[in-house]
């Protein structure tokens, strides 16, 4: 029998159907049972007797029965289907699910962020997120079609590439054919974009995933998507004018709701002067509870700035003091040009740059670009390069420039904070299927996280002490290693513990295997002491059996200058912080080391014979 989809199930009363999905509800009335059954397409009940006892909420399951009309006083009017119910005959259980971390029936704000994204599978089953992801397909579909008939091609451009300069730092990839090379991952399709311009495309888009190592807020993400188009021939109104028409087109397609049917333009000067801001939200507070969506266009802009000292990308940018405010690939507006070419009055010069703003938001923004090699020179020779920088920098550029380029221009939307306005939410992560934590963390996997030693050698890479390494790469970095070297270890995960004792207690182990890690400061030098948490170190002993004028304890600052960890989350081992390790003879005896791992929430457990294997140290008794 085929499948028959939940929302069909209506038309086809007293006809025998099979559904596949999942149980979303249960109701138990000892001799029947009732279940709601939820597909892609919606719910449905399904009526059966005891036999159901062995179902429980989000099993997978397949069932064959009768669709019947409900009596009148069944109805349920919130139902799409709630004319009918399905009289269940048999049924299977394709997949048992266990206990679910959450519950997935309300909207799931209340959850915390961490646990969302670990189970970030189950959090979207929920109702709200289906209808956003599928809200986002629909968008972009209703985009790709507009432009589709407007003549543009799609094309994908490289996602291994070379500094894109959009005002960011790069995720840099390190190349295995070239040790020592690196690539960065593009901040945007800038370049490749405008270099189809010089391959005769005259019409192109992307949905393209750009990357940026910048501050994450909630509306910005390290990964994120535009919907980047380009086009040959043309001047800034007509782009205005196409962006405008798709947006208003996609926006009612998927049943938003715009404040103006045509988008107000303002002046940068204006905006600033009347709002404070180069986005602001034009909605009243009646047009807020409204939903709507108010849409500016902003234009305009300074082409240069002086560099914020905070902004590493910013001061890495720029070589004079003067950075670009938007995109150094913008052609400056014609009546500028002169003082362009000339690097004068660089303070009054305005660009050809437009930015898209809804409701508060920079959702786009584009530029008619420089096509001549002598003006993309002329901005990074305004930013204080060389000829020689300038070269390195853009030098593909302009020489695509002398090799018959159009003029052309284009734009950019941010296609997630597009989907957040439209879905009213108000973080980019309810629009995106797999987003990361607010501390980058991947949602599900578990990344950053660390390479095997072979990774290392094969990429020609070694990691510069672990000062700089946060806490949780430690224990990463430990386990890795104690499986790659097939050490027999336990990890213990539990309550935050900071002393050994209170370590032990957790643990339910013995102090006396506690390894208790000693960051000391020996004639200037760091070194790591290890004792068994039941002794104490004699100093006295140590400094004349290693001959050591002056010994003291690291204070804290040396400590987390070289281990960068809080004292109590230290594991035994130097070589992790290149520092040589001392250890205590008795500790060696026990049948076990317990150690902290870099957190105060996790213990890691290895044999004594273990220890000596992959640690070299000093063992001496120096215990009292
Ligand atoms: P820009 O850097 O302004 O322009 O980016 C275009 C649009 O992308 C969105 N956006 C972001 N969304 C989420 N997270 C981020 N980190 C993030 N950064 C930007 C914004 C922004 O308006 N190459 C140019 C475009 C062009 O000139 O054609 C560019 O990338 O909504």
């Amino acid at each position: 029998m085929q499948r028959t989809l939940v929302k069909n199930s209506i038309d086809l009363v007293n006809q025998t159907i099979k559904l596949q999905g999942w149980v979303d509800s249960i109701r138990d009335h000892g001799q029947v049972i009732f279940f709601e059954l939820r597909d892609r397409t919606g719910k449905v009940q399904v009526v059966g007797d005891k036999s159901l006892k062995s179902i429980s909420t989000e099993d997978v399951v397949e069932i064959i029965g009768k669709v019947a009309k409900r009596p009148e006083n069944m109805i349920n009017a919130e139902l799409a289907t709630g004319e009918i119910e399905i009289q269940l005959e048999s049924f299977t259980i394709l997949n048992k699910c266990g206990e679910m971390p959450f519950q997935i029936n309300t909207d799931g704000k209340d959850i915390n962020e961490e646990i969302r994204l670990k189970y970030r599978y189950l959090d979207l089953r929920r109702a709200r997120m289906q209808q956003i992801l599928r809200l986002r397909s629909q968008f972009i579909e209703a985009c790709r079609q507009y432009l589709f008939n407007n003549d543009f091609v799609e094309v994908e451009t490289p996602m291994l590439t070379k500094s894109t300069k959009e005002g960011a730092r790069d995720f840099v990839v390190p190349s295995r054919f070239q040790p020592g090379k690196f690539y960065a991952l593009p901040q945007s399709p800038q370049q490749y974009k405008q270099l189809l311009m010089t391959a005769g495309i005259e019409n192109y888009f992307q949905i393209a995933r750009c990357i940026r190592d910048e501050d994450l807020r909630a509306d910005r993400g390290f990964e994120f998507t535009q919907l980047d188009l380009e086009m040959s021939f043309v001047k800034r109104e007509e782009v205005m004018q196409m962006i405008e028409a798709m947006v208003k087109k996609a926006v009612k397609e998927v049943g938003g709701k715009l404040k103006d049917e045509n988008f107000p333009v303002i002046s940068y000067r204006e905006a600033m002067e009347k709002y404070g801001a180069d986005r602001f939200d034009l909605r009243s507070e009646e047009e807020k509870k409204e939903g709507k969506l108010a849409f500016a266009w902003v234009v305009d802009f300074p082409f240069f700035k002086q560099v914020n000292k905070e902004d590493a990308a910013e001061v890495r940018d720029s070589k004079s003091g003067w950075t670009f405010t938007h995109n150094p690939f913008s052609q400056p507006k014609d009546e500028f040009l002169q003082d362009h070419l000339q690097g004068k009055n660089i303070e009054k010069i305005l660009t050809t740059q437009y930015d898209l703003v809804c409701n508060g938001y920079e959702v786009g923004g584009g530029s008619i670009r420089a096509h001549n090699s002598e003006v993309l020179a002329q901005t990074f020779k305004i930013m204080g390069y060389n000829e020689q920088q300038i070269k390195d920098s853009v030098g593909h550029m302009m020489e695509a420039f002398k090799l018959g380029t159009p003029p052309h221009g284009g734009i950019a939307l941010g296609l997630d904070r597009l989907i957040m306005l439209l879905s009213q939410e108000n973080s980019l992560k309810e629009t995106i299927a797999f987003p990361m934590t607010s501390s980058g963390r991947t949602a599900v996997m578990d990344a950053p996280s660390t390479l095997s030693e072979e990774q290392f050698k094969e990429l020609g890479l070694q990691l510069r002490g672990f000062g700089s390494l946060n806490t949780a790469s430690i224990l990463e970095k430990i386990k890795t290693f104690l499986t790659q070297e097939k050490i027999e270890f336990h990890s213990f995960t539990h309550e935050p513990v900071f002393t050994c004792e209170q370590a032990a207690k957790v643990c339910n182990e013995p102090l006396a295997s506690g390894a208790k890690s000693l960051v000391l400061k020996a004639d200037g030098k760091a070194i790591m002491v290890v004792v068994s948490a039941a002794d104490k170190l004699d100093l006295k002993t140590f400094k004349k059996l290693y001959n050591y004028k002056d010994v003291s304890m690291a204070d804290k600052q040396m400590l987390k200058d070289v281990t960068g960890l809080e004292s109590g989350a230290v594991p035994p081992f130097g070589s992790l912080f290149n520092i040589p390790t001392y250890v205590e003879e008795n500790l060696l005896k026990q049948p076990e080391i317990n150690f902290n791992a870099g957190t105060h929430t996790d213990t890691i457990s290895i044999k004594p014979s273990d220890f000596a294997k992959i640690e070299k140290a000093e063992v001496g008794n120096f215990a009292k």
